[in-house]
């Protein structure tokens, strides 16, 4: 666990999940970062990596429950990205990835969808200046807490019940983190919801939000049904700072999201535990992406971009911000954001970040790179209108 006293440095157990298909390759990248973080801010890791994904499953029978108590002892968790065709869909979704968010009460997904300098967005004229949100999805309960049943199935007369769950208390504690989080930036908060047709589940989180606004008055409080928010959300991303959703609503547009920001590769995540009870995970938010696995395709960006929102969960703010700026740098100067057009492999491209990190600790720039790493850690700190 972590030890804060000033003769030693901060030390933090991390559990590192590589997974499978890209997963590992974009996860060494991520923790070659990390090491130069380390060694540039201070801080020290230990790790310990777990065999788990669709190859360990296939090979063992294991899911999340045979490695719970193991990752409930670390103080974060890395993750890569599971999945391949070997195993039917459904499996490691509902048997580790929801059981890890619910077993460990990481509530609140927040994804932040920036679009950095440099980065080609399908949405055109759009500017990085216009686009910097977070959302914030809740992550335990809704249409994923996997209740529901069918009747009459495999007939005409088949009914299909699936259930989505909300309670007071598992809304609340997302709101609340919302507020929180609104309040430390541009102070707007939006209710994304479907609440003309989902009454009871709207009238409930529409209420915890008017409820725990109260203590925010200078948070301004928001509304957009979920399919408009479907229009608003690439023409006009300037609209939003804080967007507070539910599980489905938020899978949904957080994908969307990546979009804008340019693509998957460079879209991260954060599974938040909120009652510090169980460690938080951090993942980029693509799949195992099996039809590039092997080949060095794969960008890193979206995994070091957790990595730094990892960091900065554990409180090690200045390094967060350098391994941000980092790859905001090196993805700047990519012609593609996969492939080739990188300008390397993914294994080169995790060694570009990992040595902005150091350059930019240690402050020897040559010109061209002092201008390009001094302009991302501008657009880190900065923010769009922050
Ligand atoms: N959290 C997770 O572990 C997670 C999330 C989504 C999908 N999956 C699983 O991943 C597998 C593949 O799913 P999919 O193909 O629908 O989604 P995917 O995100 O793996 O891939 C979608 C497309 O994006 C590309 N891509 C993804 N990440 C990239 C990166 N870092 N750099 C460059 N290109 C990238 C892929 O090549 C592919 O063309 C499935 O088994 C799915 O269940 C896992």
């Amino acid at each position: 666990m972590s030890s804060n006293t000033p003769q030693q440095p901060s030390s933090y157990s991390l559990a590192v999940v590589p997974g499978d298909g890209i997963g590992p390759e974009v996860t060494s990248a991520a923790l070659a970062v990390l090491d130069a973080a380390e060694a540039a801010f201070g801080f020290t890791t230990t790790r310990e990596v777990f065999s788990a994904g669709a190859h360990h499953y296939v090979a063992t029978g294991e899911l999340f429950a045979e490695i719970e108590e193991r990752l409930r002892g670390h103080d974060a968790i890395l993750f890569g990205s599971m999945g391949d065709p070997s195993v039917q869909p459904g499996i490691l979704e509902r048997g580790f990835i929801l059981q890890m968010r619910q077993r460990f009460a990481q509530a609140a997904n927040v994804r932040p969808v920036r679009l950095y300098p440099g980065v080609r967005t399908p949405i055109a004229d759009l500017t990085p200046e216009r686009c910097d949100l977070v959302i914030v999805r809740e992550n335990t309960e809704g249409a994923y807490v996997g209740r529901g049943s069918t009747v009459h199935e495999g007939t005409p007369h088949a009914v299909a019940v699936q259930e989505s769950i909300n309670t007071k208390a598992g809304v609340a504690r997302v709101v609340e983190y919302a507020f929180r989080l609104a309040a430390a930036r541009r102070r707007k908060l939006t209710l994304c919801h479907k609440t003309n047709i989902l009454v009871e589940a709207g009238k409930l989180w529409a209420g915890t939000v008017a409820e725990i606004g109260e203590r925010y008055p200078e948070v301004e409080v928001d509304y957009v049904h979920v399919d408009a928010m479907c229009f608003h959300l690439p023409t006009a991303p300037e609209r939003f700072d804080v967007v507070v959703t539910d599980n489905l609503f938020g899978d949904i547009i957080t994908d969307l999201g990546a979009t804008v920001q340019g693509g998957m590769g460079v879209a991260a995540s954060a599974n938040l535990n909120l009652d510090g009870s169980a460690p938080s995970m951090f993942e980029a938010i693509h799949g195992s992406a099996p039809d590039i696995a092997g080949t060095g395709a794969a960008n890193p960006a979206g995994a070091v971009l957790s990595l730094s929102l990892l960091l900065g969960h554990l409180g090690e703010a200045e390094a967060a911000a350098a391994v941000e700026a980092a790859a905001v740098h090196v993805i700047g100067g990519m012609q593609s954001l996969t492939g080739p057009g990188m300008g390397g492999t993914t294994d080169e491209v995790g060694q570009a970040m990992a040595q902005a990190v150091t350059a930019l600790a240690e402050g020897h720039l040559s010109s061209p790179l002092r201008d390009s790493l001094t302009g991302a850690m501008a657009a880190v700190r900065g923010g769009a209108q922050r």
